[in-house]
Order: C-alpha cells, then structure tokens, then sequence
C-alpha cells in the first residue's frame, strides 16, 4: 500500500512509470543472476543462467534506451514483484541442501521470473502499440522473444534435471 497516489491519468504516464519498474527489474535481475550462476551444479544450468545475465544487461541497456528517449534519463520506480521474486531464489540457494534438488528449486525460482518478464514485457509492447511508438514496440517485442526463449531452455533442462533429483529421503 503507498500513501500517496502517483496521479496516473494517461496511457503515455502508466507507460513510462511501468518501464520505469521493468528497468528496476532488470538491474536486479542482473545483480541476482550470479549468484544463481555460483550456486548451480548441473553446467548446462549454470550456463543457460550466465547466457541469459548476458542477455538481461542487454534487456538493462534498452529499457534505459527507451526510457532516455522519452524523458531524457533512465529512472527507475521500485518494481516490488521482483523483490519476492529474488528472495525466493535466494532461499532456494540456502534452504535446498541436496545440489540437484538445489538446481530444481533455481529452475522454479528463476522461471517464474521469466514468466513475470513475459507479462510485463507483453503488456509494455501493447501499450507501445496502441501510443504508436512502433520502434519501442519493436524493442520490447524482441526482449520478450529472450524471456520466452529462456524460459523454455529451462523447462528443457527441468525435463532432465528433475528426474535426476532424489525424490524422498
Ligand atoms: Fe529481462
Ligand atoms: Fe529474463
């Protein structure tokens, strides 16, 4: 809850204020990666993570691109959604003892959010559309394509991963 209204009255305002979040987003997307990179086993896990940082500090630089060329500087506002997202993963690193139940746990946490990426950057890409910001529309569709991209790299390592995992104790 906020205790004071941000005083949204235009499609262009809500725009700018969700990019604002999808920027704040990203940067801590990029600052959580490493540690999901560390405290991964399976390789093609660890290397999937550390393609994908490669790909968010991409996704940082165009948010700010965008974000530039409406108000002439990359601000952020608090995206409070990732904040959960992370610390989810973060516990996942500390509570999941087993390594392969522990790339598993990473494989949940990460994906979820990418499926967060995907509904931001499908709403963003929308809205640009309807402004007819046609190259931002452009710009966001392809860092939506990474999410989407992402996300099935890992639900093909989760295929295997997952039955590598002990199932009881
Ligand atoms: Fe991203
Ligand atoms: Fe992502």
């Amino acid at each position: 809850m906020k205790l004071f209204s941000a005083h949204i009255e235009d499609l262009r305002t809500l725009y700018i204020s969700n990019l604002k979040k999808a920027l704040d987003m990203e940067q801590k997307i990029a600052a959580a990666l490493p540690d999901l990179i560390e405290n991964s086993t399976d390789p093609e896990l660890s290397d999937a993570f550390s393609v994908h940082l490669d790909e968010t500090q991409g996704h940082v630089s165009t948010v700010e691109s965008i974000l530039r060329s409406h108000i002439g500087e990359a601000a952020t506002e608090t995206c409070k959604v990732i904040n959960g997202l992370t610390a989810e993963a973060s516990d996942a690193i500390k509570d999941a003892t087993d390594p392969s139940v522990r790339d598993i746990a990473l494989i949940g946490a990460a994906q979820q959010v990418e499926h967060h990426e995907i509904a931001v950057y499908g709403t963003l890409r929308r809205w640009a559309e309807i402004l007819g910001l046609d190259e931002d529309a452009a710009l966001l569709e392809s860092i939506e394509a990474e999410e989407e991209n992402a996300d099935a790299v890992l639900t093909e390592i989760a295929d295997r991963v997952n039955l590598e995992a002990p199932v009881q104790q």
